[in-house]
């Protein structure tokens, strides 16, 4: 079957992994990836694609109703696949008025505009909208969240996915609109910016800079290797059922300053250093406020329906991870510098 599928954010850390699976696995596809490139949107990620037939890059924002508006008009996207977000807590703590425009106000209008271009004619059409395990809140030492859970956030960020994914279901229950909607676990891989904490330490390491641990480090949180996002997100935009929620996760939990001494570890090996020398840059910082414990996912739903289940290990995730960005030190030193900004007025010329 043709499909017209508009992925927002696909410049971004996750979307630009899905826009390229799309893109290389479904040539009868055309997807259009719509970003308003903001700090975290990097169309380098992509640079390969764009001589793709069926791949076209749109630059604008969620948040611009007028634009969204006339753009489902001209195109007829049947299919949506939203990955748009500011996805960072320290930020949402500093500035979570922002937070509400793009994740909440810009979700609104993704779903006026789906919902609007089809008014009651949903057959074969799908919103999917791509959310975070955050919307839980925290667990303490034992438990894992179910699609079961109840919502509970506690930052900014959580609070503004957790609205988005209610507004998501309740333009389900009340027009009809198809959905599907997944809460992930937190992701590392290739292209992340260097913010959040796994490329944000490499990063600091390659510079021989402090590694700020948060609080006493025992927080702990569960990794995903990106491309196993990516998979799921295929799997579920192609067999997930209409109207289901699917937890994601890595089935692998980590202490923060655990995973910190493993990645220093990693880091020490292949930059021929001293054992041990990664590991001094470990630095305690003031605490994050309303800092979640531990997040850990009951992906057991994903994988009995869909056969989902990741193929990475952690320490094979990690090691390709680490290598991507010695191998990539340009691209790094591009986004620490504001150069990679520059891309798209180079591109396209405007
Ligand atoms: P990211 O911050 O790397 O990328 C977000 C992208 O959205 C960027 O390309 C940015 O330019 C774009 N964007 C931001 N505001 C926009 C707007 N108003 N209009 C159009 N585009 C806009 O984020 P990510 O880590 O790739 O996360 C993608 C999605 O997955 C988010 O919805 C996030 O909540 C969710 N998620 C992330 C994780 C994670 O660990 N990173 C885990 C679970 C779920
Ligand atoms: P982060 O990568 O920001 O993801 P999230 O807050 O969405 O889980 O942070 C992961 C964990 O690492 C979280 O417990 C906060 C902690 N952390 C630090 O200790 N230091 C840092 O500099 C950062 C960015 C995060």
């Amino acid at each position: 079957m043709n499909r017209n599928i508009l992925i927002t954010g696909g410049a971004g850390f996750i979307g630009s992994h899905v826009v390229r699976l799309f893109v290389e696995k479904y040539s009868e596809y055309r997807i259009y990836n719509l970003d308003a490139l903001t700090y975290a949107g990097n169309l380098e990620n992509l640079s390969d694609l764009e001589s793709s037939s069926n791949y076209t890059f749109i630059k604008g924002d969620i948040t611009d109703e007028n634009f969204i508006n006339a753009l489902f008009l001209k195109y007829r996207f049947d299919s949506v696949i939203h990955l748009a977000a500011e996805s960072h807590v320290d930020r949402s703590i500093k500035d979570p008025l922002a937070f509400v425009k793009t994740n909440v106000i810009g979700t609104m209008i993704l779903l006026n505009a789906f919902k609007n271009c089809w008014n009651t004619n949903f057959n074969d059409k799908l919103f999917y909208h791509i959310s975070t395990d955050e919307v839980y809140g925290t667990l303490g030492e034992i438990g894992l969240f179910t699609e079961q859970t109840s919502y509970d956030p506690n930052s900014p960020y959580s609070a503004s996915k957790a609205s988005s994914d209610h507004f998501v279901r309740a333009y389900g229950e009340t027009y009809n609109l198809p959905y599907v909607i997944t809460n992930c676990s937190n992701n590392y891989g290739q292209n992340q910016f260097p913010e959040k904490l796994i490329p944000l330490f490499i990063n600091n390491i390659i510079n021989d800079k402090p590694l700020p641990v948060y609080g006493d480090g025992n927080y702990t949180r569960d990794w995903l290797y990106v491309k196993d996002h990516a998979i799921a997100i295929d799997l579920v935009f192609h067999k997930g059922k209409q109207g289901n929620t699917y937890n994601i996760g890595g089935f692998n939990e980590w202490k923060n300053i655990d995973l910190v001494k493993l990645l220093c570890e990693q880091m020490d090996t292949k930059l021929n250093n001293e054992k041990g020398t990664s590991e001094k840059l470990i630095t305690y910082v003031k605490d994050r406020p309303g800092h979640d414990l531990r997040y850990a996912i009951d992906a057991s739903k994903i994988n009995q329906e869909l056969g989902w289940k990741p193929s990475v290990t952690f320490e094979q995730g990690l090691k390709r991870t680490i290598d991507w960005y010695l191998d990539n030190e340009r691209w790094l030193s591009g986004v620490t510098s504001g150069e990679y900004q520059s891309y798209y007025q180079k591109q396209y010329n405007h």
